[in-house]
């Protein structure tokens, strides 16, 4: 089966692109499930409610978050009640969400996700490694198809988890960077990885944000609004293949959809 794992969702410039090219490369690519990485989807920072059901709708059928999860605090309804999204498993048990989630897909297989935050130039979490050891634990039997969203913002920590987790997950994909790596590859056992897939949202920018606004707050230090921009925007992200009967990936691919590939594709389906 195939799986489209998609970076970071930047505003309503990710999310509105996101809605619109989902469906036509989902139907062009044979997607049978879609995992994304949500938590800059709502003004660049955390979800709301609306958004997170947006998403659902536009064809996602797992939502990882990261370290922005809480910045929209009405999520917490959603992380309470939804089986659908999940909290970064190496937070403390008292933060609201779920450590992993599992999506049952019409083709009959049951695709598992979880999220872990890397620990290197980030506020202190619990350890990454040990927190994936337990989500797989505890979804034994669960799922067959486990897919790992690798939330760091350095490349040895992705890496390391990777390498960990090789051989007993389909797939360890980074996000939090925004900027999509040219390293795909398949692990020994079976585990694709990329150390970044991206980020859906807009390239003329700093990471998703105004470069006006970032450029002048690193000049002077002088604060701004870091607004969310809107100019080329992309889709991006990684397509696995994966066999349903070993729960090992056999392929991995970067795409990346941009604003013209989408309108050819509309043109010309
Ligand atoms: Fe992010
Ligand atoms: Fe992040």
């Amino acid at each position: 089966m195939r799986i489209l794992f998609l970076g970071d969702i930047v505003g309503s410039p990710g999310v509105e692109f996101v809605k619109s090219a989902l469906p036509v490369l989902r139907a062009r690519e044979n997607i049978d499930c879609v995992i994304a990485n949500a938590e800059n989807a709502s003004a660049g920072s955390g979800m709301t409610p609306r958004t997170y059901r947006q998403l659902r709708q536009a064809g996602i059928d797992l939502v990882t978050m990261g370290d922005h999860i809480y910045k929209k605090l009405e999520i917490t309804s959603v992380l309470g009640e939804d089986d659908r999204i999940c909290r970064p498993a190496n937070y403390p048990p008292e933060a609201p969400g779920r450590s992993f989630v599992l999506a049952a897909l019409p083709n009959g297989v049951t695709v598992a996700a979880f999220c872990v935050l890397g620990r290197t130039y980030m506020r202190p979490v619990d350890c990454p490694f040990k927190a994936a050891d337990a989500a797989l634990a505890a979804l034994a039997g669960q799922a067959k198809i486990v897919i790992v969203d690798a939330h760091a913002e350095a490349t040895a920590d992705k890496y390391l988890l990777a390498h960990h987790l090789k051989g007993r997950v389909a797939a360890v994909l980074g996000t939090h960077t925004h900027v999509p790596t040219a390293d795909e590859q398949i692990l020994p056992g079976g585990t694709a990885f990329q150390c970044d897939v991206g980020m859906c949202g807009p390239y003329d920018s700093i990471l998703g944000r105004r470069i006006d606004r970032v450029l002048s707050t690193a000049i002077s230090f002088v604060p701004s609004a870091f607004d969310v921009a809107t100019g080329d925007v992309r889709l991006s992200g990684a397509i696995i293949d994966v066999d349903d009967a070993t729960g090992k990936a056999t392929a991995i691919r970067r795409i990346i959809v941009d604003e013209r590939t989408l309108a050819h594709w509309n043109a010309v389906p």
